[in-house]
């Protein structure tokens, strides 16, 4: 790609990582952490599947909001405390350990780097803030724009809204498959970022590169 390249990611999976709010605070969660870590992030993703196809959005805070209660009720409950902390962790999640060096090396490059997500702007403000991250991406681009979610292509055309170029000038990175499948039948250059080895899946909609990690972009 070229040095004025234009970098989208993905935020949850992709930036930052989900289970480092449960990971915070396992011993208050108890023996079921890890359980309820993945069915937190499961039922929070089908929620805005559903309500995309329904037409009946609710943002991304309220979602993760109704998925980390059901995720409760189904490992034996949280106390009003665990629930208050994992929230609050949910605003200010680690960033994998190869995202800031990887931006920065991207952006000295000349590239231009952006989130697109489904999260809130003030979720995504709180999370690339925290994550000491604000130098190096442009403002992020919230699904709150438009009001779907994705796989949507009316979020995916927010990109051209935004920088004014083609979908195919656009290198889209994501960890989750299902993204990488929208975005590359949208017409984005779509990189998976595999970071936990998943099978393939979406195999008509396929990857343009499969990488494990985000430094793999500075070899592309
Ligand atoms: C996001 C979800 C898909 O950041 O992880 O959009």
């Amino acid at each position: 790609m070229t040095a004025q390249t234009l970098y989208i990611f993905d935020a949850y999976g992709t930036l930052f990582d989900v289970h480092s709010a449960v990971a915070r605070h396992r011993a208050l969660v108890g023996a079921e952490a890890d359980r309820l870590s993945e069915i937190w992030r499961t039922k929070q993703l089908e929620y805005t599947w559903t309500r995309s196809l329904m037409g009946a959005h609710r943002d991304f805070w309220a979602l993760t909001e109704d998925a980390l209660d059901f995720a409760a009720a189904r490992c034996g409950g949280l106390s009003s405390e665990a629930r208050a902390k994992l929230l609050s962790a949910y605003e200010t999640l680690d960033a994998f350990a190869d995202v800031a060096p990887t931006l920065a090396a991207l952006k000295a490059r000349g590239a231009r780097l952006a989130i697109l997500s489904n999260g809130t702007p003030a979720m995504l403000d709180s999370a690339v803030r925290s994550a000491g991250l604000a130098d190096l991406l442009e403002p992020s681009i919230s699904v709150e724009e438009v009001g779907v979610f994705k796989t949507d292509f009316r979020v995916y055309e927010r990109v051209g809204a935004r920088f004014g170029v083609a979908p195919d000038a656009v290198s889209f990175q994501s960890s989750n498959r299902w993204d990488i499948a929208g975005a590359a039948k949208f017409g984005f250059r779509a990189v998976w970022i595999n970071r936990s080895k998943a099978p393939d899946e979406y195999r008509d909609m396929p990857p343009a590169a499969v990488l494990d990690g985000l430094a793999g972009l500075l070899t592309l």
